[in-house]
């Protein structure tokens, strides 16, 4: 007879509930919205069925079911109608960026606005920085990105999350927010982001393919997880205030040896291409969308993320609500 009985722990819903180790809260969530230059604009993005680029008069609606529904938190993603070398539009004061939060700010100032701080989708080039003699240029970007940064404050951004992976954007940013007097605004760092190929339908989403070379002079090599160290430490040394790893299921474990090693929350980001993943067989009948998307969100908990930044938040609201 086996001595070690595992399963008297497992025999009825009231007891596994008991026992169960990680949840997941409709307050741990952030929702990613979209938005694109224009009027009346309500589209969907062909990759990701279900998330929708809107215009900043049709976000009302949007933000209204958001909030209903208890997610306390967005992410906002600007796609603005003209693109240059430098990214103008990324700093401007009515830029898409700023001027979408300030629209929702002003109707919903309870909702938490995070601002994502990049210059890719604002660059012809599509590239996270400015170019120099073709490469891309450290030092001269972080400048663009303060300004960027200090913009989306003025606009009522209550956190930035800087995802362009500069050495040095965190105390750059943090300087900046400082000197303008933002100095209570927190950051948010995509500390540990991965050349990923599960940014695909994102790019879709938010024109922002690179239209030479690729993002891996920057971003992190897949196959290093010491290295996610390394980056973390500099971004903790330099005043970041959460942590996200980027892509989600398939960095697992980094998210638990950053879990391990730093105290700061930490964020763990589905990206698109998991969404689309995920939708698409569901859409086939392969698989069960809500128990495979539940799942996923558990499994980063376990990991060790405090919150997860998901294009299914609203979903997985909805299904706690039931
Ligand atoms: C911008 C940015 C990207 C994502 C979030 N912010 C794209 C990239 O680095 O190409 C990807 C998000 C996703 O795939 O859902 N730098």
């Amino acid at each position: 007879m086996p001595f070690n009985r595992h399963r008297r722990l497992r025999q009825n819903e009231a007891i596994r509930k008991m026992i169960r180790e990680h949840h997941i809260h409709t307050e741990d969530l952030i929702y990613p919205i979209f938005v694109v230059a224009g009027e009346g604009v309500k589209e969907e993005v062909p990759s990701m069925p279900g998330v929708f680029h809107f215009s900043i008069d049709q976000l009302q609606e949007e933000i209204q079911e958001v909030m209903d529904l208890g997610i306390t938190s967005i992410i906002v993603f600007g796609v603005p109608a003209e693109k240059d070398e430098c990214g103008s539009g990324a700093d401007h004061e009515q830029g898409i960026v700023q001027s979408a939060i300030r629209h929702i700010k002003a109707s919903f100032p309870q909702l938490y606005v995070i601002s994502d701080t990049c210059l890719c989708q604002f660059t012809s080039h599509g590239h996270c920085g400015v170019i120099e003699n073709r490469e891309v240029a450290n030092d001269a970007s972080l400048e663009r990105l303060v300004s960027t940064a200090i913009s989306q404050a003025q606009a009522g951004a209550d956190m930035i999350a800087p995802s362009n992976m500069m050495d040095g954007f965190v105390a750059a940013i943090r300087q900046g927010l400082d000197e303008a007097g933002f100095t209570d605004t927190p950051i948010l760092s995509y500390a540990v982001k991965y050349a990923s190929s599960f940014y695909g339908p994102f790019r879709d989403a938010a024109h922002s393919t690179p239209q030479f070379g690729d993002r891996r002079t920057y971003q992190m090599d897949p196959a290093n997880a010491r290295e996610a160290l390394r980056e973390a430490y500099s971004d903790v040394e330099e005043g970041a205030d959460l942590l996200m790893v980027k892509p989600g299921l398939a960095y697992l474990d980094i998210i638990h040896r950053i879990r391990e090693t730093f105290h700061l929350p930490i964020v763990a980001y589905q990206v698109s291409g998991e969404y689309a993943m995920i939708k698409a067989a569901a859409q086939n009948g392969w698989i069960e969308e809500k128990q495979v998307v539940l799942e996923s969100m558990t499994s980063f908990k376990r990991a060790g993320a405090d919150m997860i930044l998901t294009y299914y938040a609203k979903d997985i609201a909805r299904w706690q609500l039931n």
